[in-house]
């Protein structure tokens, strides 16, 4: 059986040429059978093109979690560890996650009440709304009228003392029907974006670099990120930014003095450019919410200073100037034409390259709007490669 490569229908919204190489369609496997050869196509083809949906698949939670590890067979547990969510109720994740008991690497999330499904008698799920955590909120008429937004861009990964997962799997059980909806970016800009209802919205990593001026591509390839400890609950008291993308600068965030024990050993340090294993392109990876400080090292020897940011290197500390500087380099891959929403239909299988693309749930659900998905990732045997030596040179 030959494997067939299709791409995603990209919205009318869609810079197609941006977008040209993100997301493939796989038709004409049997996940449930695959050679090695079909998985090592698979694997090759996840890094290319960041997002491989496969449709009207049959999957069990013990299948689901075969697949995510393929991907990284020494990988053992869920992306924040297993079951340590449900013991950090303060965790913003906690209310939108609920392990499957027999496979605890695999959580449910979607909306709604669920009975008798996968050994849980019954789970309410709450979809991820703006409301609960941005600063601001869209008005009340025109969120009834279908007004939403980008709840939180984000990647899948603990953040402390786990590394970030190198695939994510995502599998759609039950879709809610309903009429499309209007992400509002409300930052004065003006930006809007039309998504199915309850679209996942994917923006690439590679195009996020990509498109930076030199001067932040230099800060990009020189730049690592610190990341707080048990970074979930740390931003659990402040709010999130209109645009989903980071947290406003207020100084509600819990003090580290207030966070459950936390070892240094455990904070995650990383290279805010990941090298692609595949293509060896760099996807600008950065968790937006949770980074504590930034670190900067200096131009190289010789190298051009005019214009150059931050030439002697930098150790950011204060989170204003963190989050600013952040903005700036992450807020251009989020515009409505490098948005990738994601038209679920039941029995879809999305697999996408977690250390390549950001994504952000989308949409308003009444109660009675059952969304119902699976979800695995697994926390990776390793770190997340940086930019080379040769990297250094073309583009500090
Ligand atoms: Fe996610």
């Amino acid at each position: 059986m030959s494997i067939e490569v299709v791409p995603l229908p990209l919205p009318p919204t869609a810079d197609a040429t941006r977008l040209a190489n993100f997301g493939r369609e796989v038709r004409g496997v049997d996940l449930g059978a695959l050679t090695p050869e079909q998985f090592r196509e698979i694997e090759e083809l996840l890094y290319k093109h960041s997002a491989l949906l496969f449709r009207n698949v049959d999957l069990s939670p013990e299948h689901q979690y075969a697949l995510t590890k393929a991907f990284d067979p020494a990988a053992e547990i869920f992306g924040h560890g297993n079951k340590q969510i449900e013991g950090t109720k303060r965790s913003i994740l906690y209310p939108t996650l609920r392990g499957i008991p027999r496979v605890p690497q695999v959580y449910l999330v979607g909306n709604g009440t669920v009975l008798e499904h996968e050994g849980i008698d019954a789970a309410t799920l709450a979809h991820p709304s703006h409301t609960a955590w941005h600063k601001t909120h869209v008005p009340p008429d025109a969120h009834a009228a279908g007004a939403t937004r980008f709840v939180r861009w984000h990647m899948d990964a603990a953040l402390y003392e786990f590394f970030p997962s190198r695939v994510t799997t995502l599998y759609a059980v039950r879709v809610p029907e309903g009429p499309p909806q209007v992400v509002r970016y409300d930052d004065g800009t003006g930006d809007e974006l039309t998504v199915p209802l309850a679209a996942t919205a994917y923006v690439s990593g590679r195009v996020m670099f990509e498109i930076l001026p030199p001067e932040l591509k230099s800060v990009a390839v020189r730049g690592r990120v610190k990341y707080a400890p048990h970074p979930y609950v740390w931003i659990s008291t402040a709010k999130a930014k209109s645009t989903g993308l980071g947290i406003e600068t207020e100084g509600l965030e819990v003090p580290y003095d207030q966070l459950s024990p936390w070892e240094e050993s455990k904070v995650q340090v990383l290279p805010m450019l990941w090298k692609n294993p595949v293509t060896g392109e760099l996807h600008l990876q950065v968790h937006p919410m949770t980074v504590a400080e930034i670190l900067v090292d200096p131009l190289l020897d010789g190298a051009k200073r005019e214009g150059a940011l931050y030439p002697d290197g930098a150790h950011l500390t204060d989170l204003q100037e963190v989050r600013d500087l952040l903005y700036r380099m992450q807020r251009p891959a989020i515009a409505p034409q490098l948005v990738y929403p994601h038209d679920w239909r039941e029995k879809d299988l999305m697999l996408f390259h977690n250390r390549g693309v950001l994504h952000s749930v989308t949409g308003n659900l009444e109660p009675d709007q059952i969304r119902l998905y699976h979800q695995c990732n697994l926390a990776a045997s390793d770190g997340p490669a940086g930019p080379t030596a040769d990297d250094l040179e073309i583009w500090a």
